[in-house]
């Protein structure tokens, strides 16, 4: 454009928000740690406070931050600095900022694995994939898992430098409604295998017993990392978006396109466990960061045409893994570039470094650096609970406050008013003054005294 101000980039419109929010969200959170969290935390009991709190919490916070980010035309630190020049606002700012250094470096390890998978069903080797022991050996070997590890690094790094991240984002639209129908024929595959009924039951049927607290710190710190909230992502959206596009509903369509993805990865892999894992069962289901790696293989394995099933499902995955973590390090990169005045290749170089160290400790905290812990956990477990479960709870509280004490409910009303009418108000002031602020206080204390060992997880 040739005007005196260089115009801020936008979206084509509400398809273009939604789109390329929903390819922020939808990712390795949906697919990789939503269900290995609910078979965790007790299946329906979890699932049933994670669509409560993303109704309600969730939407509040998407709402809130686009809205500011249109409003201000900034990304996060510019948005807090534009309503108050108090250290908070700073804090407020970097913390947002901060938390997706902490993650995509992890984040590529979790790519890493994915590639390795993809490149395996490729040549052919899905029966290997299957058998119990090849994820640990897998992840257990130092120099195979940092390969793949670096291999997505320089993916991500390649495609942010060579600013290409549209193209990828193009390619994503074809990618995501495919991972979608290939989902829903792999869900319908496992929930009608002998023994997975079970496991239907286990996800839709709340066993209220097994709620606790922990139930709640876990879905909350799940909902963050999945709708890629608190961590200025979607400042920075809003700050793309028009003025005419509705907020409200948009923001609604990413919740439950989010949700219903996740969902359907659960449905993928939770029968799965009961159908295949035999007397493993109970023990799968607690398998953590593994479950999606050491299940899906055995459900390929015996489906027919399993290879082509996994080659283009890793593919896919491969795809919303990589838009997730683009967007990201993109963040991450115009943050070092606006507020470090870097430029973009120093920030980007910089944010590589970033991603070699963390990213490795990760993968290293699966064999050679096995026995390390910090506060009872290895590295990449703790790197997630750092972010996840501390970080993103003050970094939120940060936006309420900064609502609350600076902007005013009044500039977040108004400005989704400025497209449509904001039919939930009422719900919405509600939320950010009370719900949002009590429960933000509740979960980060709790994530706390869980880490000091005084509450168990
Ligand atoms: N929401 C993404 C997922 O669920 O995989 C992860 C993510 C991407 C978080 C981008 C934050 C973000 F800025």
């Amino acid at each position: 454009m040739a005007s005196e101000k260089k115009e801020r980039a936008s979206f084509s419109g509400r398809l273009g928000y939604v789109l390329a929010t929903a390819g922020s969200a939808v990712g390795l959170g949906n697919i990789w740690r939503f269900p290995y969290l609910a078979a965790k935390y007790g299946g329906g009991i979890f699932i049933l406070v994670y669509i409560i709190l993303a109704a309600t919490f969730g939407y509040t916070m998407i709402v809130t931050e686009t809205a500011l980010g249109r409003k201000t035309r900034k990304s996060p630190v510019g948005a807090f600095s534009f309503f108050t020049k108090k250290k908070m606002g700073a804090v407020g700012g970097w913390m947002n900022a901060v938390i997706p250094m902490i993650i995509v470096p992890y984040y590529s390890v979790i790519g890493g694995w994915v590639l390795r998978y993809f490149v395996e069903y490729v040549r052919g080797n899905g029966a290997s994939l299957a058998e119990d022991t090849y994820f640990s050996g897998f992840i257990g070997n130092a120099a195979g898992s940092e390969i793949f590890f670096l291999i997505f690094a320089a993916l991500n790094i390649l495609v942010i430098g060579m600013g290409v991240n549209g193209g990828v984002e193009r390619v994503s639209t074809v990618m995501m409604p495919s991972l979608i129908v290939l989902a829903v024929i792999v869900a319908v595959y496992s929930v009608t295998r002998p023994g997975a009924l079970a496991g239907v039951h286990y996800i839709f049927v709340p066993d209220f017993s097994k709620f606790s607290i922990m139930t709640v710190v876990a879905a909350m710190g799940q909902m963050f990392y999945s709708l890629s909230i608190a961590m200025g992502i979607l400042y920075t959206y809003g700050s793309y978006m028009k003025d005419d596009v509705d907020v409200e509903s948009s923001s609604y369509q990413v919740v439950l396109v989010d949700s219903c993805v996740a969902i359907l990865a659960a449905l993928m892999i939770i029968p799965s466990v009961f159908a295949f894992s035999g007397a493993d069962a109970a023990q799968n289901l607690q398998a953590g960061p593994s479950l999606l790696f050491i299940t899906l293989p055995k459900v390929f394995a015996s489906m027919a045409g399993g290879r082509i099933f996994g080659i283009l499902f890793f593919l896919m995955v491969l795809f919303a893994a990589l838009t997730s973590s683009i967007s990201l390090l993109e963040t991450s990169v115009s943050t070092l570039e606006d507020e470090a005045h870097m430029n973009r290749t120093g920030a980007t170089v910089f944010m590589f470094a970033v991603m070699i160290v963390l990213g490795s400790l990760s993968s290293f905290g699966y064999n050679i650096l096995s026995g390390a812990r910090i506060v009872g956990m290895q590295f990449l477990d703790f790197f997630d609970f750092l972010s996840n479960s501390l970080m993103m709870p003050i970094s939120a509280f940060t936006t309420c406050l900064l609502v609350l004490r600076a902007a005013g409910v009044r500039v977040v009303i108004d400005e989704v008013g400025k497209s449509s009418k904001f039919r939930m108000r009422k719900m919405y002031s509600l939320s950010i003054r009370y719900f949002a602020p009590v429960l933000l206080v509740i979960i980060f204390l709790s994530s706390v005294l869980s880490a000091l060992g005084i509450i168990s997880m």
